[in-house]
């Protein structure tokens, strides 16, 4: 027996409402922001990824599928959303378009981490990115987005975690302070930690080690050494987001794990679905186009978990509203009927009802049964006496009463009575 690759998962039919729920919204939402779905690749050149998301990066140093094609090309699996669309923005000459450029996606993600519940790897993400605008109103906007989402869902205990991490200019100055501060304590802190000084200073405040979290608090905090503009923006950000009503927590701990973050940082953390809390996160890159070849454009964004999303639904006893199926059985007995059936068959989908046959040539008692499992309204019952008399014999499972309908008025028949046609529900 095969099993399924470790930290991947099937998303069976009994999921799929999540699912269909999730994306209808998201499309839903986008539209009303005013967003444009992209999709780019599912590979791409490993180098993309490398210059994007940095380096010293776990995603980039322990994470990524990469692997040569048999033309000897480097490609990596997207291990995450923007890079991508920053290479097809770029690629596809969008900056003639007006800006700010909204796009939005829904895209599998492909990280070789350690699994456990709510992290995989192979996991979705819904993601946007604005690019061309450095106002703080649309890290207003980005941010009220996922919040929109969020409420729409009726996810509740979600938090906004929000930081400001400045830019190339402040940043060094701060990164120089954290090390200073951190040298102090070198040997208190955790082995993880005393690589992170070397390499990837920011991640030492994301550091999980108990014995490092009284260090983490009295470390230097970024919005302390931010340059006038990083605060400003920052300042603005923070009093659009008061006086829009959105609840936020100064986060002085959060980084983010990509190197192309500028400026605001924020994620969602939701209650009670354990370690993996971050439903989702996301921040400003203003270097990142320029890091990739393009001119100096601002860009902001956010990736959620679509899983993460989903588990916290069922967490919560969130229902979602079932699938249409189909609301016809054709049930029939003896070779003219069955081929009268699929006529049958047809009309009633062509006309939009949702209809399904009964396979093989079982007992009309076995076909009934199947009808039951089937969870349909009507039956229609096809034998040798129908044929003689153009008549179909209708059966209304609820009520067990049955109707004669002439043949060719079933189809209408049945249009009116099947609450509403499959197709205008999908
Ligand atoms: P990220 O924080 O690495 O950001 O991922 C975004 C979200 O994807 C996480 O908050 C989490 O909900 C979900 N996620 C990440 N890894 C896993 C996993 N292994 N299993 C399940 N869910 C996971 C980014 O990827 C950025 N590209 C987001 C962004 C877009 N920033 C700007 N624009």
């Amino acid at each position: 027996m095969y099993r399924i690759p470790r930290g991947t998962q099937d998303i069976l039919p009994e999921d799929q409402p999540y699912w269909r729920f999730l994306q209808g919204l998201i499309h839903r939402l986008c539209q009303l922001y005013g967003y444009q779905q992209i999709n780019t690749p599912i590979f791409e050149e490993t180098s993309l990824f490398v210059r994007g998301i940095g380096e010293g990066t776990d995603i980039v140093e322990k994470e990524m599928y990469t692997f040569k094609d048999k033309g000897g090309e480097s490609l990596t699996l997207r291990p995450e959303g923007t890079a991508p669309v920053m290479r097809a923005y770029l690629e596809h000459g969008m900056w003639v378009l007006p800006k700010p450029v909204k796009l939005y996606y829904i895209v599998p993600i492909f990280r070789y981490e350690r699994p456990q519940a709510g992290r995989y790897r192979q996991h979705y993400q819904f993601g946007v990115e604005v690019i061309g605008e450095q106002d703080p109103a649309v890290d207003l906007e980005v941010i009220s987005i996922a919040w929109h989402l969020y409420r729409e869902i009726g996810l509740k205990g979600v938090s906004i975690q929000l930081n400001s991490i400045g830019c190339p200019k402040c940043r060094p100055g701060y990164v120089k302070a954290l090390v200073e501060y951190y040298r102090g304590h070198e040997g208190e802190i955790c082995a993880d930690c005393k690589v992170r000084l070397k390499r990837n200073p920011l991640r030492l405040l994301d550091c999980k080690n108990e014995g490092c979290q009284g260090i983490i608090e009295g470390a230097p905090r970024s919005i302390d050494h931010l340059c006038t503009d990083c605060r400003q923006h920052f300042e603005t950000l923070r009093s659009y987001l008061d006086f829009m009503g959105l609840p936020y927590d100064l986060n002085h701990r959060l980084v983010r794990g990509l190197d192309y973050y500028t400026k605001t940082v924020f994620e969602f953390w939701a209650e009670g679905i354990g370690a993996q809390n971050a439903l989702g996160g996301g921040g400003r890159y203003d270097g990142l186009i320029e890091e990739l070849g393009g001119e100096p454009t601002p860009g902001i964004g956010f990736g959620l978990g679509m899983e993460r999303i989903i588990l916290t639904m069922k967490d919560q006893g969130i229902q979602v509203p079932e699938l249409p199926s189909p609301k016809v059985f054709i049930a029939h007995r003896g070779e003219a009927a069955k081929r009268i059936g699929l006529k049958l068959l047809a009309s009633l989908r062509a006309a939009g009802v949702g209809a399904v046959f009964a396979f093989g040539d079982r007992s009309l008692k076995a076909q009934m049964r199947q009808a039951d499992r089937a969870g349909v309204d009507f039956t229609l019952i096809l034998g040798e006496r129908e044929i003689e008399s153009g008549q179909v014999t209708v059966r209304a499972m609820a009520k067990g009463e049955q109707f004669e309908v002439g043949m060719d008025d079933v189809v209408d028949w049945l249009s009116q009575r099947v609450l509403k046609p499959i197709g205008e529900r999908l």
